[in-house]
């Protein structure tokens, strides 16, 4: 599996592949791959001619204090993933290569941030929507690939895309899962054995909360009915619940909508997210 580094090799890989009528998938992931990425990676090989994998993790959407340092990689162990799910290329730049001096511009949403994710992570997604940018800038794709497990970000690089007129389309990936239901994750590597036992509560939550959801039954209900699985059946603590529409992420929910329930559960080294995506009834 050939690695490129620098963005310079990266541009003209993909201007030659595009130049010669190629179609270019693209799936951004910050390694430690697992079966969600490869399910989006064969997503990707399935939809066009060739994939490119980008490899990177992001420092500017860490906040001080986050896993950046400790957020696992392994690139040979990577090569062999992306390979086998039908990669053709992994884009592995290294942090200078990405952001050689102080940014002088961020790509901040204006809306979608105040709720889920964006509230704990202040910042995050200027981050991710920042080098989701510069990586479509760089690679040009067709299309590019992200995964419904996190939903606020899928969200809202559909509206950055979207506001900005770029010409790249967005694919959406549902979440693969362990046997057990818990969404696959990099970050399932820092639960302790204690932890992992509870860690599908998560999708459990979820799944028996959503279920309630019918007439006389409101959103608070069920939110509720969530957390207090969470606080029963787990040793951690709950980050967030909540019910919003998607992909507008309002309150304004109503039958028929697209909603999304999602939550957030911080172990001791672990924060595991997940969300269901159904129609209100
Ligand atoms: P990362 O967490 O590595 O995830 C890369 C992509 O894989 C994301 O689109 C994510 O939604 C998807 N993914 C992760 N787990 C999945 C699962 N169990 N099933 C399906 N898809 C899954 O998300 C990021 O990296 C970064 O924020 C990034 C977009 C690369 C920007 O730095």
């Amino acid at each position: 599996m050939k690695v490129i580094e620098t963005i310079q090799e990266m541009t003209h890989y993909t201007e030659t592949a595009k130049s010669s009528g190629q179609r270019i998938g693209f799936v951004p992931t910050m390694g430690f791959l697992h079966a969600g990425h490869q399910q989006l990676i064969e997503t990707a090989a399935e939809e066009n001619d060739i994939v490119v994998v980008s490899i990177f993790v992001n420092p500017l959407q860490f906040a001080p204090g986050e896993d950046y340092e400790t957020y696992p990689r392994d690139l040979s162990a990577d090569k062999r993933a992306a390979k086998a799910a039908g990669g053709s290329v992994i884009f592995a730049p290294s942090a200078d290569e990405m952001y050689p001096r102080s940014m002088s511009v961020r790509v901040l949403p204006a809306q979608g941030t105040d709720v889920l994710c964006g509230r704990s992570r202040p910042g995050h997604f200027d981050g991710v929507l920042t080098v989701v940018q510069k990586l479509f800038h760089i690679i040009d794709p067709d299309t590019a690939y992200f995964g419904t497990k996190d939903a606020q970000q899928l969200a809202l690089v559909e509206n950055m895309v979207h506001d900005l007129n770029s010409r790249v389309r967005i694919g959406r990936v549902p979440t693969v899962r362990e046997a057990d239901g818990l969404a696959k994750s990099s970050r399932n590597e820092n639960l302790t054995i204690e932890e992992r036992k509870e860690a599908p509560e998560l999708y459990q939550a979820l799944y028996t909360a959503s279920a309630q959801a019918g007439v006389g039954i409101s959103a608070e209900m069920i939110e509720a009915a969530a957390c207090e699985h969470l606080t029963t059946h787990t040793r951690g603590s709950v980050d967030y619940v909540e019910l919003l529409t998607y992909p507008e992420l309002t309150k304004d929910i109503a039958p028929g909508k697209t909603v999304i329930l999602a939550a957030a559960l911080k172990f001791r080294h672990a924060r595991l997210i997940d969300n269901l995506i159904f129609t209100w009834p």
